[in-house]
């Protein structure tokens, strides 16, 4: 189950050092927007390492590499370094759309068939939100993929696109184009039968409002969020993670309908369950399972 995702800037030796002890189920080492372009070289020599020093360490959390996005010439390069560190997954900035995820799918292909790995030992995740022209694209993600692993969003190079003053209202809450980014991203998410991941909470010493914003996105059907700080990563496992009461209620609806296979609709305590609810129940007990 992974609850959380923590960015660490992949030139950074020393956040790479306290990544690995933040408590996050996984890593996004990043050679995208947080490195400038004179470190790029040297980040991916350093996530490369850091790839291959941590593969079989017991209890790691799985590690992802943020690639530069494929419009900037850079993402070859940046696979050619770190797919030999065979990397859980690749995160995809900028994607627009399924034919996105089936591009870096080829170029994983090549790169894995080079490596001596076995043909989709790596997974991708997408960022489907982060272009003007993405939005109109997140309905084309399933399919695109045996790879693809988790959809997310993003509202930070959206808003620039877009030309927006900002994101965020006085109150920090997002504003109506990037709740539509982050509405879309969920449907593209489930439509594609992937988690869908919730993006970051910038102001990173305000834990009431990280909470807050989780606490939204767990309701709504994201079962992660991004995290750009150690200290984000208690509050969001906690969040992310279900609760006895939870896991007690799934249980029981699903046993209410094992021992009445034709029933469409049950009682239970008070509360009629029907069919979506025994979907939501199952999917979550396979979560926590995973
Ligand atoms: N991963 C791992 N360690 C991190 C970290 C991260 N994302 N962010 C901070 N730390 C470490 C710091 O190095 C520091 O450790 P140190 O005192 O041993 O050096 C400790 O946590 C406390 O950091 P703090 O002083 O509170 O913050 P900062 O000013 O050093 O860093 C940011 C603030 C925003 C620059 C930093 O959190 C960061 O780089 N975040 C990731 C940014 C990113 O990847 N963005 C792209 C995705 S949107
Ligand atoms: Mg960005």
């Amino acid at each position: 189950m992974i609850r959380s995702y923590l960015f660490v800037p992949a030139d950074s030796e020393r956040k790479l050092a306290k990544g690995v002890e933040s408590g996050a189920d996984a890593l996004i080492l990043d050679l995208e927007d947080s490195v400038a372009a004179d470190r790029k070289a040297g980040a991916r020599q350093t996530a490369l390492a850091y790839l291959r020093q941590y593969a079989d360490a017991p209890g790691r959390p799985q590690l992802v590499v943020r690639v530069n996005a494929l419009d900037t010439g850079l993402t070859d390069a940046d696979l050619d370094a770190v797919v030999a560190g065979r990397p859980d997954a690749i995160l995809l900035p900028k994607a627009e759309g399924g034919p996105a995820v089936t591009h870096l799918d080829a170029k994983l292909t090549a790169r894995e068939a080079l490596h001596g790995l076995p043909d989709g030992a790596i997974k991708i995740l997408a960022l489907a939100t982060e272009t003007a022209a993405s939005l109109f694209l997140c309905g084309t993600y399933r399919g695109a993929s045996p790879r693809l692993a988790g959809i997310t969003w993003g509202a930070e190079d959206l808003s620039a696109e877009l030309g927006a003053e900002s994101n965020r209202d006085e109150a920090g809450r997002f504003t109506s184009p990037y709740w539509l980014a982050r509405n879309l991203s969920l449907a593209a998410a489930a439509a594609a039968r992937v988690p869908a991941i919730d993006t970051v909470y910038a102001d990173f010493r305000n834990m009431d409002g990280l909470r807050a914003e989780a606490i939204e996105a767990r309701r709504d059907g994201f079962t992660a969020k991004m995290a750009i700080h150690p200290a984000q990563v208690p509050v969001i496992n906690d969040v992310f993670t279900p609760t006895p009461g939870m896991i007690a209620t799934a249980q029981a609806i699903v046993a209410a309908f094992a021992a009445d296979p034709s029933a469409g609709v049950v009682g239970i305590g008070g509360v009629m369950y029907d069919r979506p609810h025994l979907t939501r129940a199952q999917r979550l007990l396979a979560r926590i399972r995973s």
